[in-house]
């Protein structure tokens, strides 16, 4: 038995050390087939013994059972983001508010690598062993991602000195970023278009979704892996510098992007190894979306310190958005809710970075003018993070003649008002209140889920009362009868009673639904929370000064004069007081206390056990969090219910977490 033990841990020691030549030092000693053999040998004297098997071995990276929720993870010391540069004079900027700060005539030596686009993750090692791997969530406190990240081969299980020369510290927490390669990505994909599941948008999602898995055997399957860039508390050693802190990581088992840091010893060689960097991004294997530019001397850092959210002694260079060449088809104006006139383009459908892009915001005639844009034209756009794509220039040497020059109409395409622009805005408003698109988007807005949440009353339902004369105000379809109901075209008695239980059952809502529901302009399901948080009645909210509403957290000057506009119209308050007569009541309120979700996106699907969508809606915005119909990239959280949809499938490809309701009534405080 001794025996056996021995030649288990020799074969883990070999296997660790075969790992960090590959995996860490891109530098392997012996062949894949000579490592397979290692490793089957270790697996099959595991399964004969397996009360020899220990949690850090090798072999313990497949992953466990499913989990039906992350829990949350507190860092010790707070993961902050950086402050960007987007150009030299920005880079030099930043060296001088450096040198000003640790009051040095000359330079200052930085180290410069590659900004990955992936997440970033805190690994905590106790004793050398992987006690926690967490996400950096808001960096405060992030996501248990520990069964996941073991999956990872580039993260060491327990770690050790290559070199013998430096002890393994009694606690170690590393910092890096979560990533997948651009080959591993595109084939994941192509396995996915197999069985018939949609695609990542980039390497990124695939990373984050991966990593953020509830399942832990789906990601020992997705090929992540992760270079490690910086420490949060480290004990008993001290380093000179970032760059002999990265070789220590590297010689303890991390993996770190040793080749492509750079030290620089002035802000000039800074800023020309940004540039190799911009120049070369596409020869990377992984994507990188801009440089970072660090502080080298650890004691500069320290004595830098930080601001709230970012450190002083960094900066990222980002690099130009991803950009790509398509065709105006042609251009049409669409009418809001608020009477904003926004010229959108219809393009020729183009891919970019990795999204199927069909429109275009051309934002309004000024921009239009100033870029010279025309229908027809072949033109570059770009998507910029998260904004909606844009229009950046029109190619004008590709034009053939037949380009229409686009001018915004005078008169707006729906009600024909003369267009009104304010001296010193962009945008082109039509000015009547009563434009047919404006009372049925304003309709539209007010039945909606978020806001009176009248099941039923759709938009072609609500575009014949209009057009019948049945309705004109929000207040009128609290009038409405069953006969009335019974005239429209294709309605049965069946869905005429239905619509009419959905209308009664409105009434009773809660005093934020109803703020939301008015459409006043910058005034969002969140800010409507906010609002009836601190008012708690509508009498309150609506007597509100100027300074009152100032003072509510959240609330800036333009959703105060706009709130404050809404109530100077007597017809808005006469509105009001007809919907009340009608018969809308809200639901008691008292002050709430901080909820975890305050200010988290979530999204709903599948069918929940015990909540009913609607109340878990209610609740979730009630705590201060907010519930958005699709996923993106900005969604927090995806409840999952049974048979879910494809949200599921999109949270996947954004890398959103996906939680059951049982962590859902958590996070709620119900449970
Ligand atoms: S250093 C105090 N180095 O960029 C933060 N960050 O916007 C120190 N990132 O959240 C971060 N590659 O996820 C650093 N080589 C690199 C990086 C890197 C990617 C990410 C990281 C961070 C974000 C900051």
């Amino acid at each position: 038995m001794e025996k056996i033990q021995e030649e288990i841990e020799r074969l883990r020691e070999l296997i660790r050390h075969h790992n960090q030549r590959y995996y860490v030092l891109d530098d392997p000693e012996i062949s894949d087939a000579e490592y397979d053999r290692l490793f089957q040998r270790l697996l099959a004297l595991e399964k004969e013994y397996p009360e020899l098997v220990t949690p850090d071995s090798p072999t313990q990276r497949v992953g466990g059972e499913p989990r039906t929720g992350f829990m949350q993870v507190k860092h010790r010391l707070p993961m902050l983001s950086l402050e960007n540069a987007f150009n030299d004079e920005d880079i030099r900027d930043f060296d001088s508010r450096v040198r000003k700060f640790v009051k040095e005539e000359g330079p200052v030596q930085y180290a410069v690598e590659p900004k990955i686009d992936g997440l970033a993750v805190e690994l905590v090692y106790e004793k050398g062993r992987l006690a926690v791997a967490s996400t950096r969530g808001d960096g405060y406190t992030g996501e248990d991602v520990t069964a996941n990240a073991k999956t990872i081969l580039a993260i060491p299980l327990k770690l050790k000195s290559m070199s013998g020369e430096r002890p393994v510290p009694e606690l170690l927490e590393v910092r890096g970023e979560i990533y997948m390669e651009i080959e591993a990505f595109r084939a994941l994909n192509r396995e996915r278009a197999d069985q018939g599941l949609p695609p990542f948008a980039n390497p990124r999602n695939a990373a984050a979704g991966s990593i953020r898995q509830l399942d832990p055997r789906i990601t020992a399957k997705r090929p992540l892996n992760m270079f490690c860039y910086g420490v949060g508390e480290l004990s008993g050693l001290t380093f000179e510098t970032y760059y002999a802190l990265m070789l220590a990581l590297q010689d303890w088992g991390l993996r770190v992007n040793r080749p492509h840091i750079r030290v620089c010893d002035t802000v000039e060689d800074v800023i020309e190894y940004c540039h190799r960097l911009e120049e070369t991004r596409g020869q990377f294997a992984f994507e990188i979306d801009g440089a970072v530019i660090k502080v080298n001397r650890l004691d500069l850092q320290a004595g830098l310190g930080e601001k709230s959210r970012s450190p002083r002694w960094a900066t990222a260079f980002k690099f130009k958005a991803v950009q790509e060449t398509t065709r105006i088809v042609n251009i049409e104006v669409q009418v809001g809710r608020t009477g904003a006139l926004t010229p959108v383009a219809h393009l020729e459908p183009v891919e970019v970075g990795g999204v199927v892009v069909r429109r275009a915001t051309l934002h309004n005639q000024d921009e239009i003018t100033r870029k010279d844009i025309r229908e027809g034209d072949t033109v570059v756009i770009q998507r910029a993070g998260d904004v909606i794509p844009e229009v950046v220039k029109a190619i004008a040497s590709h034009r053939t003649g037949n380009e229409k020059p686009y001018v915004m109409p005078d008169a707006c395409p729906v009600c024909g008002s003369k267009v009104e622009r304010k001296e010193g805005e962009a945008v082109s408003r039509c000015p009547n209140p009563a434009c047919p698109a404006q009372v049925r988007a304003s309709l539209n807005h007010f039945v909606s889920k978020g806001a009176m949440d009248i099941d039923g009353l759709g938009d072609k339902i609500l575009g014949q009362l209009l057009e019948r004369g049945m309705i004109h105000d929000e207040a009128d379809i609290y009038k409405l009868t069953i006969n009335d109901l019974l005239k429209l075209d294709k309605i049965e008695q069946k869905s005429a009673t239905n619509l009419m239980q959905a209308i009664e059952k409105s009434k009773q809502t809660t005093l934020a639904r109803f703020i939301y529901a008015l459409g006043i302009r910058h005034v969002g399901e969140h800010v409507s929370q906010l609002l009836a948080n601190h008012f708690l009645t509508l009498e309150n909210f609506q007597k509100a000064t100027r300074n009152e509403l100032l003072s509510v957290k959240g609330i800036g000057e333009e959703i105060a004069d706009s709130i404050l506009s809404f109530f100077e119209d007597p017809s808005n308050r006469d509105l009001i007081e007809r919907l009340l007569t009608s018969g809308i009541r809200f639901e008691e309120m008292t002050r709430p206390e901080p909820s975890p979700i305050e200010g988290k996106t979530f999204v709903l699907t599948g069918s929940l056990e015990t909540l009913k969508r609607a109340e878990a809606k209610d609740l979730i915005v009630s705590r201060g969090g907010r519930v958005s119909s699709t996923v993106s990239r900005n969604t927090d959280y995806v409840v999952v219910g049974l048979s879910p949809g494809s949200k599921l499938q999109k949270a996947r490809a954004f890398g959103v977490a996906t939680i059951d309701e049982a962590a859902l009534l958590h996070l709620l405080g119900l449970e």
